[in-house]
C-alpha cells in the first residue's frame, strides 16, 4: 500500500507475528518504468532487512521491456514472487493504462501476466478489483485469462474501479469466485478484526486474507489471529496474551506508534519521515476513540521531536481503541 507497506511497518508487524507463521509481504506499488533506473534496495520503497522472507513486491506496468528489467532487479533484491497491480484506480494509473485500467482490456491484461511470468522463475500473482462494471461472467473470464498465462494466485478487492474504497466490499463475490477459480484466492476488503478474518475465511472459502488499513491501527491483529488459531505467541511475547480490550489496545497503540517512530528516525531523512509518519497516523487514527485530537498536533509537527511530543501528550491520558470503525474512503 502506497505510503504504508514500508520497512518500518513490516518491522512493526514482525514483532506481532506468531512465531513460525508464514506471511506474504507486499511492498508499496513500484512503477516498472522507474525501477530499472533505480538503486533497488536503497530507495525508500525497496529498503529491506536481510533476514526478511516472503517479500512479494508489487509492480505497476504494461510494457515488456520495463517489466523484464524490473523483475530481474527484484529477483536479485530477494523477491519471492511478483505481484501485478490491476486494481489501482487513480487517474495517473488510468492515463498510463495500467492499474485497474488493465481490467478494461482483458487481452492485454493477460499479456502483461505472460510477459511477467516469462521474465523470471518467480511466481506471479495479480491484485485486482471486481472490474469496471458488475458482471460476474466477465470477471470469471478475465481471471481465467490471467491464470492461463500463468498467474499463480490472485488477491481480489471486491469493489468496482469507480467505487474506490466507498461502500462495502462484496465478500459474496469472493465466495462465488472461489467456487470456480482453480488457483489460490486471497480475499481483501474491510477486514478489521480477528473475527472478520474467520468470517471471511469461513464465508468465502478464500485461501488467505489480506488486511490493509486496519493493520495500521491494529498491527497486533496478527497476534490475535494466531491466538484464535492456537498458534505460538510472537517471539519475545511468550506468556503474554494479545491485547483485546479497548483499554489494552489503546495502551498497545502507544507502544506500537513509539516503536514505529524509532524506525522512521533510523531509516528515513527527517522531512520525508515526518510526512510518512503523519500519513500513517491519518490512516490509523479512526480506530482510536479520541484519535481526532491526535491529528492536529501530528499534522502540525515539523520534526521527529515534535511528533514524539505529540504522541507523549496524547498518550499521557489513557486511550481506548474501537473494535471497528467506519472505514473512510
Ligand atoms: C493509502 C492506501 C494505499 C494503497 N495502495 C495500494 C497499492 O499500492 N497497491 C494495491 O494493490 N492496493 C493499494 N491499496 C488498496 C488496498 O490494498 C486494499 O485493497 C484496500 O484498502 C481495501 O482493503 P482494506 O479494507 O483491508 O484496507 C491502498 C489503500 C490505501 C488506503
Amino acid at each position: 500500500m502506497v505510503g504504508l507497506s514500508h520497512l518500518p511497518m513490516r518491522r512493526l508487524l514482525r514483532g506481532y507475528t506468531p512465531e513460525g507463521a508464514k506471511l506474504l509481504w507486499p511492498t508499496e506499488m513500484l512503477n516498472s518504468r522507474r525501477l530499472p533506473n533505480e538503486l533497488v534496495g536503497k530507495t525508500l520503497e525497496t529498503l529491506r532487512d536481510t533476514q526478511e522472507e516472503g517479500l512479494v513486491p508489487q509492480i505497476l506496468g504494461n510494457e515488456e521491456c520495463f517489466i523484464h528489467a524490473s523483475v530481474k532487479k527484484l529477483l536479485d533484491w530477494g523477491a519471492c514472487g511478483i505481484d501485478i497491480n490491476m486494481g489501482c484506480p487513480v487517474q495517473k494509473a488510468l492515463r498510463h493504462n495500467y492499474g485497474v485500467a488493465l481490467m478494461g482490456d482483458p487481452d492485454y491484461a493477460r499479456k502483461v501476466v505472460g510477459m511477467t511470468v516469462k521474465a523470471s522463475h518467480l511466481p506471479v500473482s495479480v491484485k485486482l478489483r471486481s472490474g469496471h462494471e458488475r458482471d460476474m461472467d466477465f470477471l470469471v473470464r478475465f481471471i481465467e485469462g490471467l491464470i492461463e498465462e500463468g498467474a499463480a494466485w490472485l488477491t481480489i478487492h471486491p469493489r468496482l474501479a469507480s467505487e474506490g474504497r466507498r461502500g462495502k466490499a462484496r465478500w459474496e463475490e469472493l465466495r462465488q469466485l472461489r467456487r470456480v477459480i482453480r488457483v489460490p484466492l486471497i480475499g481483501n476488503g474491510d477486514v478489521q478484526t480477528s473475527e472478520d478474518v474467520l468470517t471471511m475465511l469461513e464465508g468465502t472459502h478464500c485461501d488467505m486474507v489480506m488486511v490493509g488499513r486496519a493493520l495500521t491501527a491494529r498491527p497486533w491483529l496478527l497476534w490475535q489471529i494466531g491466538e484464535d488459531f492456537g498458534w505460538p505467541a510472537p517471539v519475545g511475547r511468550v506468556g503474554e496474551r494479545a491485547p483485546r480490550t479497548a483499554r489494552e489496545e489503546g495502551a498497545e497503540s502507544e507502544r506500537a506508534l513509539n516503536y514505529l517512530l524509532i524506525q522512521f528516525r533510523e531509516l528515513y531523512p527527517e522531512a520525508l519521515g515526518v510526512r510518512r509518519f503523519q500519513f500513517f497516523i491519518r490512516t490509523s487514527m479512526p480506530w482510536l476513540t479520541f484519535g481526532q485530537s491526535l491529528l492536529g498536533p501530528i499534522n502540525s509537527s515539523r520534526s521527529y521531536d515534535h511528533l514524539q511530543m505529540a504522541l507523549d501528550h496524547f498518550f499521557s491520558f489513557d486511550q481506548e481503541m474501537m473494535l471497528k470503525t467506519d472505514l473512510r474512503s
